[in-house]
């Protein structure tokens, strides 16, 4: 098995698979030992850090994003991110990157780039990290149905202390997480990628049409972020039609406008049988600066 450099999170040892021992686990030079659960993810987080740490979303929030993407109306969106990623990857000639995906949620585009980057040759070495059990036992089950646990594994862990040795990522995809630009600078190599994306100007317009009188559009977002150059800039849209209701509720949680719009504006959006709507989002690569 091929892994990612796992790093303790009580020692900071590098961690290794024990793959003789049933439940397989992981375990470092000290001894500390982590199980990997019968779903296939292995939870990192430490317990007296378990109570500080949000929980991250609910079984319910997962079920409900799960619906939505797998019924495919952002693929475009992931078949943007995994080219975005292949073009990187192939101009530096890196044939087995190592990738992670911070705040990997339900595992939906972590699983579509490992297998975008297997169909096209390369050996990509993947994992996700999300603080939400929940989306990390449904990334992993997954990735165990579709026979590719082997290089793409999930755990329970914070994006801000992530349980991997230093300068040993080639890229992280960040998609709609908490960004923690010092611990993802630290975790990849020189040269190594970060990947995140912002919404742009029309994204969402027609659910934003239903929702309020006097729509606006998205300001555009260029984050700067510590110890990184933003290299690359590139627009996916897309038109899409959505036609069951729990779809709408789904696409309604997943953004801010669920948390700012009234109940009775939110109603007028329930009670559509059916939604067409632009979606845009700006996809930002940034690459990891030299250290001086
Ligand atoms: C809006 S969801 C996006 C999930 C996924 N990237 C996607 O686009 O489908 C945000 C995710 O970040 C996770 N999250 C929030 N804070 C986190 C943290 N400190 N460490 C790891 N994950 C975190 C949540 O549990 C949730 O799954
Ligand atoms: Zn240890």
């Amino acid at each position: 098995m091929i892994h990612i450099a796992w790093k303790c999170p009580n020692c900071g040892a590098r961690l290794t698979p024990q793959l003789t021992e049933k439940p397989y686990v992981l375990r470092c030079e000290a001894g500390h030992s982590f199980d990997v659960a019968k779903q296939g993810y292995v939870n990192l987080l430490l317990p007296q850090k378990r109570g500080a740490a949000l929980p991250g979303d609910s079984a319910e929030m997962v079920r409900a994003r799960t619906a939505f993407l797998d019924g495919g109306y952002y693929r475009a969106f992931s078949d943007g991110v995994n080219a975005l990623v292949l073009d990187t990857l192939l101009k530096t000639n890196t044939a087995s990157p190592h990738l992670l995906d911070a705040g990997c949620g339900e595992g939906y585009y972590t699983a579509r780039l490992h297998g975008a980057l297997c169909a096209e040759g390369l050996s990509p070495v993947c994992a996700g990290f999300d603080l939400s059990r929940d989306a990390a036992a449904h990334a992993a089950k997954r990735a165990k149905a579709a026979g590719t646990s082997e290089t793409l594994s999930f755990a329970v862990a914070s994006l801000f202390e992530m349980p991997v040795a230093d300068g040993t990522a080639d890229g992280i995809i960040n998609l709609f997480a908490p960004v923690a630009a010092a611990e993802f600078a630290r975790v990849l190599r020189p040269g190594g990628f970060l990947l995140m994306a912002v919404p742009a100007e029309e994204h969402l317009w027609g659910m934003k049409e239903v929702l309020y009188e006097t729509p606006y559009k998205n300001e555009i977002r260029r984050d700067m972020l510590e110890g990184f150059t933003l290299t690359r800039v590139r627009r996916v849209t897309d038109r899409i039609t959505v036609t069951d209701p729990d779809h709408i509720r789904a696409l309604f949680a997943m953004t801010p406008y669920y948390w700012k719009t009234s109940p009775s504006d939110r109603d007028r959006l329930y009670a559509q049988q059916s939604l067409t709507t632009d979606i845009a989002f700006d996809l930002l690569l940034y690459q990891k600066d030299a250290v001086q």
